[in-house]
């Protein structure tokens, strides 16, 4: 078993403006708010959202929902493990109505110990079947590509240009040049561990294999998903494994330099789900969150913060910003396998190549 963070760096040459990199951490930052108490007597309620999309969003879409319904709603952000676990220690008393946002892995996952009430909204019956549960167990609100975020003046130092398989990322001129998120704690890292095991024809010690070549070159395992974005950003590493739109935000954020690739061999995507948490204490609510969540006008708000994932109501506008699926060689992914493997996967991963960081 190896050591999962082996220390920060800086590197001079990577111009960083404090503020905005401060507003780039608050977006991948876990606090509660509370958005808007407008009309909460019209429906008595209140929903808790446990939120695994970027905090921007997740304020946004809160606060929008409050207004939209008149029903009080507040959120913490959560990684999807986190999430998962928060979820699973409220069983019996839970602590959200409703969870929103992150890979539908982790639904699967929470589907498989109970965790989640199928809810079948209205509203899904535009979502394409495959992005939901045929059961009502989570409904898809966006899509999201698992690709490389390059510094190209970094690579530019090492005669290197930006990756373009997972080969690539092997090699060892990238040493200790690599972010990626861990598993454990992350959908994304758990979306590119799944996708090693899609491009091994199955075979997850192949792909845990992968992982372990990789690993000489990874400087730290991140808790949050999005986080090797301002790893890159700052010039701490070269290249970072993170979902496509979250590399284009952060470059939209004040770093240009900034360079969005993806695998020769094939990429992962995320559908982000929603669900209603079983036991909740306001289902009433929480499934007129769910509607909702499933409708143009609030798929439509993430382009407006900077969350330039794929709407999954096809009536939904999309941003010129958004990563075109139709170009991009992507792998099967199946959420409910890759959800039914998740427990004993990155249990084997924390044990076979790095620990999950304390947070
Ligand atoms: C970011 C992305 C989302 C993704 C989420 C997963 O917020 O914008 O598209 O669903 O990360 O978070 P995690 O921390 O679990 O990797």
């Amino acid at each position: 078993m190896t050591v999962v963070t082996r220390g920060r760096r800086s590197r001079h040459g990577a111009a960083v403006t404090a503020a905005v990199l401060a507003a780039v951490v608050a977006a991948a930052s876990g606090c509660a708010r509370e958005a808007g108490d407008v009309g909460a007597a019209q429906d008595g309620g209140v929903v808790h959202v446990a939120c695994g999309a970027t905090e921007e969003w997740c304020a946004a879409t809160t606060k929008q929902f409050a207004k939209t319904s008149g029903v009080k709603a507040d959120f913490v952000r959560l990684s999807s493990g986190e999430a998962l676990a928060r979820i699973q220690a409220g069983k019996g008393n839970a602590e959200f109505d409703v969870w929103y946002g992150g890979p539908a892995d982790g639904y699967a996952a929470a589907g498989d110990q109970k965790l989640l009430e199928p809810y079948v909204s209205p509203n899904a019956a535009v979502i394409p079947a495959k992005y939901k549960d045929a059961s009502g167990l989570w409904t898809g609100v966006y899509v999201g590509v698992l690709g490389f975020c390059s510094n190209g003046a970094l690579l530019k130092e090492k005669g290197l240009s930006a990756p373009r398989s997972w080969a690539d990322l092997l090699d060892p001129k990238l040493k200790d040049d690599i972010g990626i998120a861990h598993p454990s704690t992350s959908g994304t890292a758990y979306t590119a561990l799944w996708t090693q095991v899609q491009l091994a024809g199955g075979d997850e010690d192949k792909a845990l294999a992968y992982m372990r070549k990789l690993h000489p070159n990874v400087l730290q395992y991140t808790k949050s998903g999005s986080a090797p974005a301002q790893m890159t950003a700052r010039g701490e590493v070269a290249v970072g494994v993170i979902f496509s739109h979250d590399c284009t935000a952060t470059k939209e954020a004040g770093f240009p330099g900034l360079q969005v690739t993806f695998p020769a061999e094939g990429t992962g995507y995320e559908t982000g789900g929603v669900a209603l948490v079983k036991g909740g204490k306001d289902p009433v609510s929480a499934r007129k969150f769910v509607d909702w969540a499933l409708t143009p006008q609030a798929q439509e708000i993430g382009a407006g913060v900077k969350a330039y994932q794929v709407p999954t109501n096809p009536a939904a506008k999309v941003s010129g910003k958004v990563v075109d699926l139709a170009a991009v060689k992507l792998v099967d992914y199946d959420a409910a396998r890759a959800g039914a493997a998740k427990p004993t996967l990155t249990k084997r991963f924390d044990e076979e190549v790095a620990q999950a960081p304390k947070s």
